[in-house]
C-alpha cells in the first residue's frame, strides 16, 4: 500500500498536526453523529477494537474502558499524540495499513473501525484493506466506514466542502458499495448530510461477518 494520496499543501499541511486537526474538529462540530456513529458499533465489554487510519484516537471518548483497542496510523505526529493521551487504556501503532502482517491478528476482533480512512485509498489499495479487515474480523464480528460523498441532489456547498478534502478518491454511494461486494455475509450503508456546522456528506456503511 502507498502512503496517501491525499493533499497535504497549503492549508491543509496544518491538518498534520494533531491539534490543529483537533482543532477543526472542534470547529466543524458534529458531537451527536459521532455518539451515533460509535453507538452504532453495538460495543460489548470485553470486544477487542482495531482502529484503522485512527488519527488523534479522538474516538476513544467515546468508547468504554473495559474494552482492548489497537490503532494503526502512518502519521507519526498523530500516533506520538495518541500515545501521550491514550496509551494507558490502547496499543498504537505507527505503520501504513498491511505494512505489518500479525497472524495473532487473524479472526481476532469483534469490531474494525475505518472512520474516514477509504477516501485517501485507491481502488487497488481499498480491495487490500478490505481483505485484511475481512481476515482480522472474527464470526460475528463488523467494520465500519463513513467516508467524505458525492451524491445525486447535494448542494452546491456541501459538494463543494467535501471536494476540499485531503482524501483524492471520494466516490459515489455505489463506487463505495463496489469496494466491499462479495467480501461480507450483510452490508447495510447509509447517507450522512449536514451532520457538522457545514454542509457535508458522509456514506456509512457496516460490514458484517458471519
Ligand atoms: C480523515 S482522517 C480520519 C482520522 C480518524 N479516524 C477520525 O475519524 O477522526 C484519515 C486518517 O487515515 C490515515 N491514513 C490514510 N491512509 C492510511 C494508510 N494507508 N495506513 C494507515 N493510515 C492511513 C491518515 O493519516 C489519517 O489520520
Amino acid at each position: 500500500m502507498k502512503k496517501g494520496p491525499h493533499i497535504n499543501t497549503g492549508i491543509r499541511k496544518l491538518l498534520e498536526i494533531p491539534q490543529m486537526y483537533n482543532l477543526k474538529r472542534m470547529i466543524f462540530g458534529g458531537e451527536k453523529y459521532r455518539q451515533w456513529y460509535v453507538d452504532s458499533f453495538q460495543i460489548k465489554e470485553g470486544d477487542r477494537i482495531l482502529d484503522i487510519g485512527c488519527g488523534t484516537a479522538h474516538i476513544l471518548k467515546y468508547l468504554p474502558e473495559n474494552i482492548e483497542y489497537h490503532g494503526i496510523d502512518m502519521e507519526s505526529d498523530y500516533i506520538n499524540y495518541c500515545r501521550s493521551h491514550y496509551g494507558h487504556r490502547a496499543k498504537f501503532y505507527n505503520e501504513m495499513v498491511g505494512e505489518v502482517y500479525r497472524d495473532e491478528w487473524k479472526g481476532y476482533f469483534d469490531i474494525i473501525n475505518m472512520h474516514g480512512l477509504i477516501h485517501h485509498l485507491n481502488d487497488d489499495d481499498s480491495g487490500h484493506l478490505i481483505e485484511l479487515v475481512f481476515d482480522f474480523l472474527k464470526a460475528g464480528g463488523s467494520a465500519f466506514t463513513a467516508d467524505s460523498l458525492f451524491h445525486e441532489n447535494q448542494s452546491y456547498l456541501s459538494r463543494w466542502f467535501v471536494s476540499k478534502d485531503r482524501g483524492q478518491n471520494i466516490r459515489t454511494p455505489s463506487g463505495y458499495l463496489q469496494l466491499v461486494e462479495g467480501y461480507f455475509d450483510t452490508v447495510s450503508s447509509q447517507i450522512i448530510k449536514n451532520h457538522t456546522r457545514i454542509p457535508y456528506s458522509l456514506f456509512y456503511m457496516k460490514l458484517s461477518k458471519n
